[in-house]
């Protein structure tokens, strides 16, 4: 297995292009199941979730290739002319998630589908109990049956009035693809407001459907009868940038990360301007710096959508482990999300959990140590404490990065990191 080592202690100079964000590629990969015509997708990012929901639509069926073409990132061209499979097997669920979102496409395209439910993970037990709530309203009948969802609509999706108990991204994806082909209105209250809902919402208008209220909690869709094919550019990733920005803020030094815009980070801004870091927009994106003095301490909590992201938890802590003083930081989305802990703690961190808050006391300086990836994110933020750590990092289990960060360490090293990948 590939690992990482880094020496910490660089300042950080120059660009880094921002890649199309995971979580806006892997729901609008789904939406291609709701049309026979071609859906492509350009601006994607390169990284193995992709490409495994590349493979799950393969398996069901899709014609799917995948090309780098000049200043499109990457390219998906997805055809789902035949459905040759409504199946989504528990070795595919169970080792992404995201797979799940076949779901509501597969049934309001087939009328019937059946996918593996897919059980807990790393960060939290994280039940999809909403997504099939909203289907049953909406007419589908649904069974569960040796660890799968099998859902059958034989007369159509109805449209219905759904209203989420809390906010989901993925319950409000998988609603809004199938509602897209559902007969009638369907009226989603409390949705999730994440731009990767508007993106996937703006990709389904150019297929042709009918969808009002994008980025608010209130989103209206008039079903269709059918949509068609279209080309969409992947929405920048939120997520990255954050994590650029906060490595610029813990090494020092100056990075512009283009590609991107500051909107995507608004409730991270002001964070890291506490902690003497600015961020200033750029016509191609933002610029991120900070003098090399010691990050103040800040508090937290996570929230969804325009909150601080759960996604960006973990990096935000890996920041505040050096800086002066003491910052809270609270995660209220999933239940098991500081496995990075106990490996900062490794690296000499001085941080104390309990319930769903951890209490960070900054140190004067981390040190290097060998610690090993838990989740996507976790991993990130143990790349980051490393660059601020005196001595050598190695991280180990690095496929957990390969999921979300598109060459990760190339990007670093580009701008003064010095970080490599040990291949196995
Ligand atoms: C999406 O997951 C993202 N994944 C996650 O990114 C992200 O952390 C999360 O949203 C929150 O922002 C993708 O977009 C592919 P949720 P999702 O449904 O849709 C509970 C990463 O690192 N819940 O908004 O699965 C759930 O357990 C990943 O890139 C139910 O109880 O998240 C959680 O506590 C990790 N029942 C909370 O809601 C349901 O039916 C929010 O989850 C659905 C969710």
């Amino acid at each position: 297995m590939d690992r990482i080592r880094i020496s910490g202690g660089r300042r950080l100079k120059g660009e880094i292009a921002i890649s199309g964000a995971k979580n806006a590629a892997l729901p609008l990969m789904a939406a291609a199941l709701l049309t026979d015509e071609t859906l492509t997708l350009v601006n994607a990012p390169n990284l193995s979730d992709v490409a495994f929901m590349g493979d799950l639509l393969r398996g069901l069926g899709v014609g799917a290739t995948y090309s780098r073409a000049n200043g499109d990132g990457g390219r998906w061209d997805l055809r789902a002319a035949d459905l040759k499979s409504t199946t989504a097997d528990y070795d595919v669920v169970r080792k992404m998630r995201a797979s799940f979102l076949v779901l509501g496409p597969l049934l309001a395209r087939a009328g019937h589908a059946k996918v593996s439910l897919p059980g807990g993970c790393a960060i939290g037990a994280r039940p999809v109990d909403l997504h099939l709530k909203a289907f049953e309203a909406m007419g589908a009948s649904i069974e569960l049956s040796d660890g799968y969802a099998i859902a059958s609509a034989n007369r159509g999706l109805k449209g219905a009035r759904i209203e989420f108990p809390f906010v989901s991204v993925g319950a409000t994806e998988n609603t809004l693809m199938a509602a897209s082909l559902a007969s009638g209105q369907t009226v989603i209250e409390n949705a999730a407001r994440e731009p990767e809902i508007g993106d996937l919402g703006r990709c389904l208008i150019a297929m042709g459907a009918r969808i009002a209220g994008l980025g608010t909690s209130y989103i209206t869709v008039d079903g269709v009868d059918r949509l068609h094919g279209a080309r969409h550019a992947v929405l920048p990733d939120r997520i990255e940038t954050g994590t650029f920005a906060i490595a610029a803020a813990i090494a020092g030094g100056e990075i512009e990360l283009t590609g991107t815009h500051c909107d995507l980070i608004e409730s991270v801004i002001p964070l890291l301007a506490r902690a003497d870091t600015t961020v200033k927009p750029t016509n191609r994106g933002m610029t991120v710096y900070r003098n090399g003095s010691r990050p103040i301490a800040a508090d937290v909590e996570t929230a969804p959508f325009p909150g601080f992201p759960t996604d960006l938890q973990a990096q935000f802590m890996a920041l505040m482990t050096t800086a002066d003083g003491t910052s809270r930081i609270r995660e209220t989305i999933f239940e098991n999300r500081f496995m990075h802990v106990p490996e900062l703690l490794r690296m000499g961190a001085d941080i104390h959990v309990q319930g769903d808050t951890a209490t960070v006391n900054g140190v004067e300086r981390l040190k290097g140590a060998p610690v090993m990836a838990t989740d996507l994110r976790a991993s990130v933020s143990l790349v980051l404490a490393g660059l601020a750590a005196e001595g050598e990092t190695i991280v180990s289990r690095v496929y957990h990065l390969d999921r979300g960060f598109e060459r990760l360490e190339e990007k670093l090293s580009a701008v003064g990191a010095d970080i490599e990948r040990l291949k196995a």
